[in-house]
């Protein structure tokens, strides 16, 4: 029997209490919330007693101004019972949101310190709006739960207390049909609870098809196939019904529990009527009776709503703390550059083995060795799929390699921390992502402090400023999500303009020209030999013409090297180079 298979039922419970860790810097706050919930909760305990003197004052013939008083007594608890109960909420709603907003922020911060690996293992739609229904899960229960378990052990033990010192007997009779609404909460919570979970990640599954649809709409439509999306959709979202009506008939059976209630108070009315007429009760006296047994069966069964809230918390939780506890990577928020590891930009593969970890069994490169000498510019060619965007990722330590070494200036690169490699980085991905936001945001992001003359000057040099002084708005042309209202060469300069802002030791370009025309192509390229000079650069080129200049030509194929030199000696090498060369000029 494996451990883990096995849960204690306590576990989820103190994985619970970890969350409330959230709540410790609160924790007077909280605590004073729960003085007022218990004088407030105590306070109502005191009106069927009160309720029942006053009738017994009326049987016994007691005067006006005696009754009166009784009744304003029970004014008096009635008003403060109020105010306590309204600051309780106000302190705990402070309390919740509170510790939310800080669940939700160290939540994110995790979340974005993740490896490249968590993230390409998983959908990030499903993980976005798992996350968010188990914050708002989290959100309803954090202190009201707690709360309101803690009130409802107040009345019933207080309330069964009181009862039985009226009439111990009357008392037993009352609690007789307890344990059979216990039970039957009980197991309907659990079943209510299993299908709540069922239900949540068929939403989940359901938010990810409006996600990437919507995000890839323009292929839905080029490709007609909205019909097939709706379909996708109405699968799931007809699962997530089919749950909900499951979990239906079981908080159906909860109206059980109120024919219970109704039913233990016939009962004591029944009993006490007898002891009435036998002389062995007041009429009072089972008038709060009833009232308290009202109170006792109520909380009964808000116990049991409070259980099955507490296990839909302890699930959530639970998902919550998984993310909490996949090690993030070691990002310093306040990195200053040090002299130690300033890079000269040397780079240095030294027989890397590497596959990624969600396919461990497929070898991308296979023992790749290659040397860099500072400020020279190599060029990574090869059919689609050898690993040359592989090797980008892992300069950049997105992933760790299995066998072999990444040197840096003759370093080991486990020696550097990721923030000083990145740091002194730039990149220029294959499929360039903008955000939402503005040219100058993007822009930007290379060098968040930067001025506005940079801005421009990077624009410049990326041959961007021309189509960016075009535009009505200029650098605060909004580019719509991903950068849609931008034409893909846009889209690619702005990009090459955020890497020249920064400034880095090491450029790489994964496909920087792919989607220009040979105009603007020639502009970039110009633009990028003027940021490549005097940097190490990494270019990674389909078409071939423009990394004619490079240094180095390092000719990939299936995760091999199966060549490298300059273009000469490759073309007078005819191997595969010289075949891909011939190809495209045949075009
Ligand atoms: N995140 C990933 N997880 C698993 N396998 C991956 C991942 N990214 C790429 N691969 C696989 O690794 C291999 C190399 O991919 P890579 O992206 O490095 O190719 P490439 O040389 O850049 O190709 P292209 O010229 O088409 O961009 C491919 O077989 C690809 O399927
Ligand atoms: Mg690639």
């Amino acid at each position: 029997m494996s451990e883990k298979s096995k849960k204690s039922p306590g576990s989820g419970l103190r994985e619970l209490l970890k969350l409330y860790r959230f709540l410790k810097p609160h924790a007077w706050k909280f605590i004073i919330g729960l003085l007022f919930l218990l004088i407030s909760s105590g306070a109502s305990l005191m009106f069927p007693k009160l309720l029942g003197d006053m009738v017994d004052m009326g049987n016994k013939g007691l005067t006006l101004r005696e009754i009166t008083r009784t009744g304003l007594l029970l004014l008096i608890i009635l008003v403060v019972q109020a105010f306590f109960a309204f600051f309780r909420t106000r302190i705990f709603v402070h309390v919740t949101e509170r510790t939310l907003a800080s669940i939700r922020q160290s939540l994110y911060n995790r979340l974005i310190r993740l490896p490249m690996t968590f993230f390409s293992e998983r959908r990030v739609g499903e993980l976005n709006s798992r996350i968010s229904a188990d914050i708002s899960l989290l959100h309803d229960s954090i202190t009201d739960t707690l709360a309101d378990f803690l009130s409802q052990l107040l009345v019933i033990t207080g309330g069964i207390t009181l009862m039985m010192v009226t009439s111990f007997k009357l008392t037993l009779f009352t609690l007789a049909i307890v344990p059979a609404m216990a039970l039957l909460a009980f197991f309907a919570g659990r079943a209510i609870r299993r299908y709540s979970k069922k239900a949540q990640s068929f939403v989940a599954e359901s938010n990810t098809i409006v996600e990437e649809t919507l995000q890839g709409i323009q292929n839905v439509k080029a490709f007609t196939n909205e019909t097939f999306e709706s379909k996708r959709y109405r699968e799931k979202t007809e699962e997530v019904a089919r749950m909900g009506i499951k979990r239906g008939k079981y908080q159906a059976s909860m109206s059980f529990i109120g024919m219970g209630i109704f039913m233990s108070m016939a009962l004591v009315i029944w009993r006490g009527a007898v002891m009435i007429s036998n002389g062995l009760m007041e009429a009072g006296e089972l008038f709060s009776f009833v009232i308290y047994s009202g109170f006792i069966a109520g909380n009964v069964a808000g116990m049991a709503s409070v259980y099955t809230r507490l296990q839909k918390t302890i699930g959530a939780a639970e998902n919550l703390l998984l993310l909490f506890d996949e090690p993030v990577e070691e990002i310093d928020e306040n990195y200053v550059p040090q002299p130690a590891y300033t890079l000269h930009g040397e780079i240095q593969f030294d027989h890397v083995n590497f596959s990624y970890p969600s396919r461990e069994d497929m070898v991308v490169l296979k023992d790749v060795s290659f040397n860099i000498n500072s400020g020279q510019e190599i060029a990574l060619v090869g059919p689609s799929g050898a690993g040359k965007t592989t090797i980008a990722s892992l300069l950049l330590k997105f992933y760790d390699v299995k066998n072999g070494r990444i040197l840096f200036d003759g370093r080991d690169s486990k020696e550097f921390p990721v923030t000083a490699l990145r740091s002194q980085t730039a990149i220029v991905m294959q499929d360039v992502f903008l955000f939402g936001g503005t040219i100058r945001e993007n822009i930007g992001y290379g060098k968040p402090d930067a001025s506005e003359p940079e801005i421009i000057e990077a624009a410049v040099q990326a041959n961007a400023w021309d189509f960016i002084r075009s535009f009505p708005d200029g650098l605060d042309t909004v580019v719509g999500e991903r950068g849609v209202q931008l034409s893909g060469g846009q889209r690619q300069r702005v990009a090459i303009a955020r890497a020249v802002l920064r400034d880095p030791r090491i450029l790489i370009l994964d496909e920087a020209t792919s989607s220009l025309d040979s105009e603007s192509e020639r502009l970039v390229q110009e633009a990028l030999e003027k940021l490549m000079h005097g940097r190490t650069s990494v270019v990674i080129a389909h078409r071939l013409s423009t990394v004619r200049n490079a240094d180095r030509i390092i000719v990939l194929n299936d995760g091999v090297i199966v060549e490298q030199g300059t273009h000469n000696e490759l073309i007078a090498n005819s191997g595969l180079y010289r075949s891909l060369t011939e190809l495209q000029f045949a075009r």
